[in-house]
């Protein structure tokens, strides 16, 4: 489509092209951000004609049974069945059923976080998401606590909890899932096989230990309707990060949407060297050539709708 097709099929305007090099200060003025309440309800509107985040948030317990055979999303050849464990997690009704919040916090888990003093200011948010069963606990200053959906990948378990394989790795998730205290628990189990274990260690851990979370588990749907809604606004992602695809399910729910810890780069604007993880050591690099991810593009994307007002991205400290 040409420029003049995007701005009427989609909620992004040409600037979303045109002013993404324009740089973040790294202490923007408070009076230089401002919300643009038009066109974050233009880009709801839009998103919603790809998806549902109610609805696509988790499959829920009606549509599936025990026994069920799924096919993965990203591989398509390959099955799991519906074990009785992940019935019994799945919910009943959406967990964000009826759910509307004045302010949001995703917060992604790049090593800018560090330093930032941002904690205070992400627990004020109404609905705080992070990512990944990142931790919380040595790093509050930075990232407070506040935590009412966390995400978490298969590949967590074995990159941040030795595949458990001993109890002390096994008490450590139980700690983690324990200081959840009633938040969502997102898991995409449906989307690359090779989680299918480490889903089913969690669910089991979950269920034996009375864990006190709300399990979700997305749609066989979401990720290629979200994936649909960027490529059509002409951002050309291979296959969206856990930080985009929980931005795309809040503008649902979140009036305001703020991003702290997106930063995909080694380097800060002053050229310090950033983390890849505020939390571990994993480097930069792991996401590049062999990735699915397409992190810098979709950074500009979100750059450019922080420049319009349909977003706030965070990247230095907090006032
Ligand atoms: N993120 C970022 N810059 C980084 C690290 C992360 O912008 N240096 C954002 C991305 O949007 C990412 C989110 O923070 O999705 C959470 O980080 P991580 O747990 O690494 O995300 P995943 O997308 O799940 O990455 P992977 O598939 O490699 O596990």
């Amino acid at each position: 489509p040409n420029r003049a097709e995007v701005l009427i099929n989609g909620s992004l305007s040409p600037a979303v092209v045109d002013r993404s090099n324009e740089s973040i200060k790294h202490h923007p003025a408070p009076s230089k951000w401002q919300h643009n309440q038009t066109l974050s309800l233009k880009i709801r509107k839009h998103i919603l004609k790809f998806l549902d985040a109610e609805k696509d948030i988790s499959v829920l317990k009606g549509t599936l049974k025990p026994g069920d055979i799924i096919h993965y999303v990203f591989d398509r050849d390959s099955t799991m069945n519906v074990s009785q464990n992940l019935y019994a997690l799945l919910p009943r009704t959406s967990p964000l059923k009826g759910k509307h919040f004045r302010t949001c916090a995703i917060v992604g888990n790049s090593g800018i976080l560090l330093n930032s003093s941002c904690g205070e200011e992400i627990d004020a948010h109404n609905f705080v998401i992070r990512c990944n069963l990142a931790p919380v606990q040595d790093y509050t200053r930075d990232v407070g606590t506040k935590t009412d959906l966390v995400t978490m990948n298969p590949s967590v378990i074995q990159r941040a909890f030795e595949d458990l394989v001993n109890d002390t790795w096994r008490e450590k998730l139980l700690q983690r899932l324990h200081s959840l205290n009633g938040s969502i628990l997102w898991i995409p189990a449906f989307m690359a096989k090779g989680g299918k274990e480490r889903v089913e260690w969690v669910n089991e851990l979950i269920l034996k230990h009375r864990i006190n979370v709300r399990t979700a588990y997305p749609s066989l749907r979401l990720l290629h309707a979200v994936r649909g809604y960027w490529l059509t606004n002409k951002v050309y992602i291979k296959r969206p990060t856990t930080g985009l695809l929980m931005y795309t399910l809040a503008t649902r729910f979140c009036n305001r949407i703020h991003l702290y810890g997106f930063w995909p780069f080694p380097r800060d604007q002053d050229q310090n060297p950033v983390k890849y993880h505020y939390y571990d050591t994993l480097r930069y690099g792991y996401t590049s050539q062999a990735s699915p991810h397409t992190m810098p593009l979709e950074f500009k994307a979100l750059k450019a709708l922080h420049q319009q007002g349909a977003l706030k991205l965070t990247v230095g400290e907090c006032e």
